[in-house]
């Protein structure tokens, strides 16, 4: 009898698999999981040694920006820190944006993403600039890239859809050029009549092009911005269920208790996703607060003590709004442990959840998504023992393997003690 061989078997990794962690190998051929045993008989083409570390489905970024990333600075730096500083650096700048320099900015974001285990992009593109140069960029990059990262596109009105008498027809041209969501800003048209009827007509749009719905929802501090529930009434109507996504919330935050309670019950009655961004959102709320200062970022842990779907994106990556970060998806979930008091164990770990599964399950990809047999061979390996040692200490992603393909692979930093030995 022959021994099977593989494309890759990944050796002696510690798997979540029912709530318990077992130390299992995992077998790859033709780009599919084919076994998952503690221990596979057979030769592989190339064999990993997981050292006993914590495998996992690839990171989710469920929330970023990449016609903007990587332009901090460009044309000059956002020095209030403001949402609405960062929207004007902005428009300067996307007077000069080119197919090229879109493409080269959010394709070295994704690498920098996908080095650190991000397989999965749900990025928004600014269709409010007349070209449509940063949507038709990201189609491009969609396409390039579609053999390492999956990316998803959101056709993303930053100056409203009623902003400017263009941008209904850009946001309908959009949907036929094929973003697969229709975006939008409710709380930046120019008034709250305009803010209702724009998520009306996403709604429409939605369902004339068959496309899921990723809103930028009520991202201000103000107390009276209340799209969410027009967000809510319009889900509830038109029953696009888990195919509509409230994106950043973070005036949810400022309501007060006894609306925000009958909201959460209105909710209830919805499969409506929700992605907070809290790296940016703990920096760009609160700006016109003196003390106490808001923290800005929506009600993360009640939505998911109350079985709402959760996930957590980056956002900005060195861009107007913000100047830091390096896309690292464990930033984020560590931020979200902090700025939303999550710090029970199984706290930490939903907060893991919301940059791995919750996000698959708001891309609408989750029926391929997660490491079973049968499924396509993405996963990662990080060096730490389980999600809440991974997120304490934002742990170094080993081997991310795209597609049945090993597509990175970093070394942990070795420390050697040098001083005395008390
Ligand atoms: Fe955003």
């Amino acid at each position: 009898m022959t021994t099977p061989t593989y494309d890759i078997i990944l050796r002696q990794g510690r798997l979540l698999r029912s709530d318990s962690i077992e130390t299992v190998d995992i077998a790859i051929q033709d780009g599919k999981i084919v076994a998952i045993a503690p221990q596979i008989e057979g030769t592989a083409k190339l064999e990993l040694d997981a050292h006993n570390q914590f495998i996992s489905p690839p990171f989710v970024e469920s929330h970023i920006h990449l016609d903007s990333a990587l332009t901090a600075g460009n044309p000059r730096w956002n020095q209030s820190g403001t949402l609405f500083e960062g929207i004007d650096i902005w428009r300067e700048y996307k007077q000069t944006l080119s197919l090229d320099n879109v493409k080269q900015r959010a394709i070295a974001t994704l690498k920098q993403q996908a080095a650190q285990g991000v397989l999965f992009v749900r990025s928004h593109a600014d269709v409010s600039e007349t070209s449509l140069t940063a949507l038709q960029a990201l189609l491009e990059v969609r396409e390039e890239v579609k053999d390492w990262v999956t990316l998803q596109i959101v056709a993303f009105p930053q100056d409203g859809i009623y902003g400017n008498p263009k941008n209904d027809e850009l946001i309908e041209e959009a949907m036929k050029m094929g973003a697969d969501a229709v975006g939008g800003i409710p709380h930046y048209e120019l008034t709250r009549e305009d803010g209702v009827r724009s998520v009306h007509r996403i709604f429409e749009l939605a369902e004339k092009y068959d496309r899921l719905i990723d809103i930028h929802c009520d991202e201000i501090d103000d107390d009276q911005s209340r799209f969410l529930e027009v967000v809510a009434a319009c889900a509830i109507r038109s029953e696009m269920g888990s195919r509509v996504t409230a994106s950043h919330t973070t005036a949810f935050a400022s309501y007060n208790n006894a609306y925000a309670f009958k909201l959460l019950g209105f909710l209830q009655r919805t499969q409506i996703n929700f992605i907070a961004n809290p790296l940016i959102n703990i920096t760009l709320q609160g700006r016109t607060d003196t003390y106490p200062k808001r923290r800005g970022v929506t009600r993360v842990k009640e939505l998911w003590q109350q079985g709402k779907n959760v996930s957590l994106g980056h956002d900005c990556v060195q861009d107007p709004w913000y100047s830091l970060g390096t896309g690292n998806m464990l930033e984020v979930a560590s931020m979200a442990v902090h700025v939303c008091q999550m710090t029970g164990t199984s706290e930490i770990d939903a907060c893991y959840e919301m940059v791995t599964q919750n996000g698959a399950k708001t891309l609408h990809i989750e029926n391929d998504y997660g490491i079973e047999v049968g499924k396509p061979a993405n996963l990662i390996t990080l060096d730490a023992d389980d999600r809440y040692d991974a997120i304490r200490r934002r742990a170094i992603v080993r081997f991310v393997i795209s597609q049945g393909k090993l597509l990175a692979e970093t070394q942990p930093p070795q420390t050697t003690w040098k001083g005395t030995s008390r």
